[in-house]
């Protein structure tokens, strides 16, 4: 009587712990099979919506960093985006007043930060792209940056690489990996660079306070410098001409976001400054139509309140 009964009971617990080992595998898998994670920018309460509305996930965006960082997409396989987009220098490309892409080729721009991008209805200088799926067929393209292609270069890679291959098939399934599948992760990842925690934004949010001399830089900000460089991104939303002649916009330009400025130079759109004083002494002379260059003392305060845009975090960080 008494074996029958252990017997039962050790049954039992066999069966108990079988239905156990079950679920963990069950929820593990769905774990594993999860690809849509979303990652919405948790924006600060006084940045206004975003342009871009579709959500990246954490497992496209990681694929997608693995990408940005790898030589495999351009056609000699020595340059990156990474190269020229350079995290520690707010993915700028620093003391470079251009940049050195495939078969160092140069460049005719300076690379710019990548910052807050789903905030930015036109990309590039020139105000080209208006989506931020653009801006990854641009530099793949381009002879002067990756130099290369996704259906005859990028797509035959991969495909040769087991550790990608089998994260494309873990995101898209078994069929054959498409360009656009490419574009996505690398957009998911652009997504991501996201920057709202310089002084600036702590200010914004009562938790900072300016000191005598950024306040002075914040007063000339707001008279000469708000109109194109919008708070809170610092960007502006459509195209700046330097001048018009008849009915013609001459030089018509994007103002690029300061937010960061202090890791990013050279400054100005082909690089051509390599301090940010001689730029800002001369600046509105060619984009406001002032006719005097800015002072010494202006230069600085304007200089200490720009540096309140500056985000450590968005620089070091190492999410997805
Ligand atoms: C050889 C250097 C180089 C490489 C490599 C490169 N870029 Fe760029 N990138 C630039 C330059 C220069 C510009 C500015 C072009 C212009 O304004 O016409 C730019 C502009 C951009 C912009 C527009 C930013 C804005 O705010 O308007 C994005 C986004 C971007 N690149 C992403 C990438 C991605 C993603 C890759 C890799 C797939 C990449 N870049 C590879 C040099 C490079
Ligand atoms: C009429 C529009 C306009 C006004 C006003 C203006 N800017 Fe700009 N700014 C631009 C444009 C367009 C560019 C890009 C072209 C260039 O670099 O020359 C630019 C570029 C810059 C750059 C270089 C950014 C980089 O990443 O290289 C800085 C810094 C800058 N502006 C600061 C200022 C400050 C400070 C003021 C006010 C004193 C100001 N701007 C007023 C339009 C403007």
């Amino acid at each position: 009587m008494n074996g029958t009964r252990k017997t039962n009971k050790s049954g039992k617990l066999v069966i108990m712990s079988l239905i156990g080992v079950f679920i963990v595998l069950l929820v593990g898998r769905q774990f594993l099979l999860d690809q849509t994670t979303e990652i919405d920018p948790p924006a600060p309460s006084h940045f206004p919506n975003r342009f871009d509305r579709d959500r990246a996930t954490v497992q496209r965006a990681s694929l997608g960093k693995m990408l940005f960082h790898d030589p495999l997409l351009s056609l000699h396989q020595q340059i990156s985006c990474a190269s020229c987009h350079q995290q520690a220098a707010a993915y700028a490309d620093p003391g470079k007043s251009t940049s050195t892409g495939d078969l160092s080729v140069k460049t005719e721009r300076n690379s710019p930060t990548l910052v807050n991008l789903a905030w930015k209805k036109q990309f590039f200088a020139d105000g080209r792209a208006t989506k931020l799926e653009e801006t990854i067929e641009n530099a793949v393209l381009d002879p002067k940056e990756l130099n290369s292609d996704f259906d005859c270069i990028i797509i035959p890679r991969i495909r040769k690489n087991s550790l990608y291959s089998q994260k494309f098939r873990r995101l898209f399934g078994n069929r054959t990996i498409h360009k656009d599948d490419i574009i996505l992760v690398l957009t998911d990842y652009l997504r991501t660079l996201n920057s709202f925690h310089a002084k600036y934004d702590e200010v914004m949010q009562g938790r900072a306070q300016f000191t005598t001399q950024e306040k002075e830089g914040l007063e000339i900000f707001t008279a000469a410098c708000q109109s194109c460089h919008v708070p809170p991104l610092f960007h502006s939303q459509g195209l700046i001409a330097s001048c018009r002649s008849g009915n013609q916009d001459i030089n018509a330009l994007v103002a690029p976001t300061l937010r960061n400025i202090e890791f990013t130079s050279p400054y100005g759109y082909t690089g051509a400054y390599p301090r940010l004083d001689s730029l800002l002494i001369v600046h509105e002379i060619q984009w406001a139509g002032s006719s005097y260059p800015r002072t010494v003392k202006e230069v600085a305060a304007l200089k200490a309140f720009l540096y309140t845009l500056s985000d450590h975090s968005f620089t070091s960080n190492t999410a997805y």
